[in-house]
């Protein structure tokens, strides 16, 4: 193995070629294991996404890979065509070639051509599609950026090259975009999109970066829309799920009953659950796509419904419970004011038998008179009986 790294090295044959004018074949640090590889004029066709070049003598198999990954069976011995060729980032595009004497010999090349500083690219791009139409990518700014440096964003279909330039951006506080966002995604077909960001500086070039995905495997669901409602004997809940690419749900309800331990009801496409009897309850909703992901949880909601009995309990029991309190009053207040008249009846006020013989009469009579008005004072019952006497 070392030897035949050393001889990748030493060999000649390695080579270094820039894109033609017409961009349409790039052979570059092209570099092969032996220079008896029956494997020549090795080289990219951007246009066609398709990896060509001539075979000399007899050849018992030909694969192609990206990155050393999938290698899949040349087409005609003599080309490979790729579905996705990345514009930005660099891959490793490898023939391996068997003789047909049985020996093997590997080709590779790196894809696209780097320009200017990897740093300044923009970094960290991700992109998601969310609040069903909303399409937003976000991405730092690369740490080598120049401080002038801009950066543009553009969603391009895979395979027809359909390319749209970002509609709003957001900025960072130095005005430098990070972030760009697609409002209205609802004409966009679940295909292939590549996400580009490449950036302008009068200092020096900005590579792009890139995102390719599929538009549904960005998707984050949103919960479901829940209303909740309630009769004597039944709570009803009713749900709306709104996705982009997503049209079958299962959806899972955590329901609590008082201080119950809280279950999990799964329900398969089904949007309604019927409860009977449920008295107060919690509950939320999240819809999961099966084997692929699922929605955050809705809020939970908390809902009271009166089960007949209980509701005609309270029914009775509310109007009972105020006149027993209101009873339990007025029988205090009765109770109060009666003993007080009741001990003025016993024992009426010593100074009125008093009167006629005391010299001090006057003063002691006052006296008397000040707790008898205290007396009618807090108890307006008692003052009747007080002018009664009187
Ligand atoms: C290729 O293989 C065929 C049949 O296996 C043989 O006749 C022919 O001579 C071979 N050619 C070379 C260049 O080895
Ligand atoms: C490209 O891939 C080939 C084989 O898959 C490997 O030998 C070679 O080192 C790779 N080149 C780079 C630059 O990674
Ligand atoms: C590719 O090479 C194999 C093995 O030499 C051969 O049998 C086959 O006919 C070739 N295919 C084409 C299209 O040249
Ligand atoms: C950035 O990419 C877009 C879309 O591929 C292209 O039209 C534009 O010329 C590029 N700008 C720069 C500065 O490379
Ligand atoms: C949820 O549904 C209600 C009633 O159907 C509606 O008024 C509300 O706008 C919906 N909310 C969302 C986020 O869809
Ligand atoms: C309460 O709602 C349930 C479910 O909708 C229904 O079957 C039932 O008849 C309703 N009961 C009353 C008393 O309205």
């Amino acid at each position: 193995m070392a030897l035949l790294w050393l001889a990748v090295f030493l060999t000649p044959a390695s080579c270094l070629v820039r894109p033609d004018q017409d961009g349409h074949h790039s052979k570059l640090q092209v570099l092969s294991a032996d220079p008896k590889s029956p494997i020549e004029n090795f080289r990219m066709q951007a246009t066609s996404k398709t990896l060509f070049w001539d075979v000399t003598g007899n050849v018992s198999n030909i694969e192609c890979s990206k990155n050393s990954n999938y290698p899949t069976k040349a087409q005609n011995n003599h080309s490979c065509k790729f579905h996705v060729l990345p514009k930005c980032e660099l891959s490793n595009y490898t023939v391996t070639v068997t003789t047909a004497s049985g020996d093997s010999f590997s080709t590779w090349m790196q894809y696209p051509v780097q320009e200017g500083s990897p740093g300044a690219a923009a970094r960290g791009l991700k992109c998601r599609v969310h609040d069903v139409d909303f399409l937003t990518c976000s991405w730092e700014v690369g740490t080598e950026a120049p401080g002038d440096a801009q950066y543009h964003a553009y969603l391009e279909a895979v395979t027809s090259e359909k390319t749209w330039e970002c509609p709003h951006y957001g900025a960072n506080e130095l005005g430098t975009r990070i972030q760009c966002q697609f409002k209205d995604i609802s004409a966009f077909a679940n295909v292939q999109y590549r996400f580009l960001v490449n950036g302008t500086s009068t200092e020096s070039r900005i590579p792009c970066s890139e995102f390719i995905t599929y538009l549904s495997h960005i998707e984050a669901l949103s919960p479901p829309n829940m209303t909740v409602s309630c009769n004597k004997s039944h709570s009803v809940m009713e749900w709306k799920m709104s996705s982009r690419f997503y049209n079958m749900f299962q959806y899972e309800l955590e329901i609590q009953k008082g201080t119950d331990r809280p279950y999990i009801h799964r329900e398969d496409s089904k949007t309604s659950l019927v409860l009977s009897n449920p008295g107060a309850y919690t509950v939320r909703i999240r819809a999961r796509v099966r084997f692929y992901q699922s929605s955050p949880w809705s809020a939970s909601q908390s809902v009271v419904c009166h089960q007949e009995e209980d509701a005609d309990l309270h029914f009775w029991l509310t109007p009972l419970v105020i006149a027993l309190v209101t009873l339990l009053f007025v029988g205090c207040a009765l109770f109060l004011c009666k003993r007080y008249s009741v001990l003025q009846k016993l024992f009426p006020p010593i100074p009125h038998m008093k009167d006629p013989l005391s010299d001090n009469m006057h003063s002691e009579r006052m006296l008397a008179w000040e707790s008898d008005r205290a007396g009618q004072e807090e108890c307006p019952v008692a003052k009747v009986h007080v002018l009664e006497e009187k």
